[in-house]
């Protein structure tokens, strides 16, 4: 499988400040990577690097294999980018958004045209072809741009954050659509905060926090790497969490503290630690459920991915006992 894209010791500063502070991934062709992390990690920073948008300053970048610093023309002919904020033209058409873009790709108008139908359709906008950008809604928005990234049909598309906002209905159908153009054979960069996209759509991704890889690998072996197969929500009387956690230890990978509940990282089977869980006085109730990559997260970093966090988080990790 050809590298699509490769960074090496790869660096970004604003003004001194490292939003990128020397990072090392690799992309294969027709995989979707993705970039997992908090606001302000530095997920916008890597793509915009990726598209040639701003320059890097330190290591070295290569796309499509041309360096971003001596080719940037070359790249951007090949790949679509879906910013962040949508930046459609409200006023004029749904499809007119689509030739207007084209131009700028030198498109002939006729190949245009066709291609503009092909992809609205695709994206079941074709019925929304003449309304103004304007009056659709947010997710036909998301939709269209998405398009718009592939109107000259790329080798590679760049997704910054494509379902943030969206309601959830939305966000699946969007999901959908990534998941059959991937399968068409496209190569995806997706950034996101929620996990779950990540775990739905993403072959390998690096999870980024302050400007640094935290880890990388595939979503399920990353899962099992950091935490393990089940998760025990405990409810248990704040007094009594260590003691808890004493009684579970030689059963677990790690555990999380936060209020009065414990999460108790379960490598495989977690029949003995519900024995414990059940024989004992303190704990009020818990709940088994399969581990995520929000686990992953918060094991790595003491924080939740997706939200401002009070901070009042203890975590700690055991060697595997198996
Ligand atoms: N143009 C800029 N000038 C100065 N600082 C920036 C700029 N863009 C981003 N940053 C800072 O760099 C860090 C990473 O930002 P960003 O790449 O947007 O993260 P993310 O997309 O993960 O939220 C943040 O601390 C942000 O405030
Ligand atoms: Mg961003």
């Amino acid at each position: 499988m050809p590298v699509v894209v490769e960074a090496q010791n790869l660096q970004k500063s604003y003004n001194g400040f490292p939003a990128v502070a020397g990072i090392d991934f690799q992309i294969q062709n027709g995989q979707c990577f993705g970039i997992l992390g908090p606001n302000g990690a530095g997920k916008t920073t890597v793509v915009a690097m990726i598209y040639c948008f701003h320059p890097v300053t330190g290591g070295t970048l290569s796309v499509l294999g041309h360096d971003v610093s001596e080719d940037a023309r070359a790249i951007k002919k090949r790949l679509g980018v879906v910013p962040q904020e949508n930046n459609l033209d409200l006023e004029l058409s749904v499809r007119e958004n689509l030739l207007i873009y084209a131009g700028y790709y030198g498109i002939k108008r006729a190949v245009a045209e066709k291609r503009a139908e092909e992809l609205l359709y695709f994206f079941g906008l074709s019925a929304k072809a003449d309304q103004e950008v304007d009056k659709i809604s947010g997710g036909m928005k998301r939709r269209l741009t998405i398009a718009r990234g592939l109107i000259h049909a790329p080798d590679l598309l760049i997704l910054d954050e494509p379902t943030t906002g969206l309601d959830p209905q939305s966000r699946r159908l969007i999901w959908e659509h990534l998941r059959s153009l991937k399968k068409k054979g496209l190569t995806l960069i997706l950034t996101t905060h929620y996990l779950e996209e990540a775990s739905q759509l993403c072959d390998d991704l690096i999870i980024m926090d302050k400007g640094v890889i935290l880890e990388e690998g595939k979503p399920a072996d990353l899962i099992k790497k950091q935490v393990g197969t089940k998760v025990l929500e405990v409810d248990v009387e704040p007094a009594r969490r260590n003691t808890l956690v004493g009684s579970v230890e030689h059963l677990i990978s790690g555990y999380q503290l936060a209020g009065s509940t414990v999460y108790l990282f379960v490598p495989e089977d977690e029949t003995e630690a519900v024995k414990i869980l059940n024989a004992s006085s303190y704990v009020n109730t818990y709940q088994v459920r399969l581990a995520n990559l929000e686990d992953v997260f918060l094991k790595l970093t003491g924080r939740g991915l997706s939200y401002e966090e009070d901070g009042d988080y203890e975590s700690r990790s055991y060697a595997k006992t198996s």
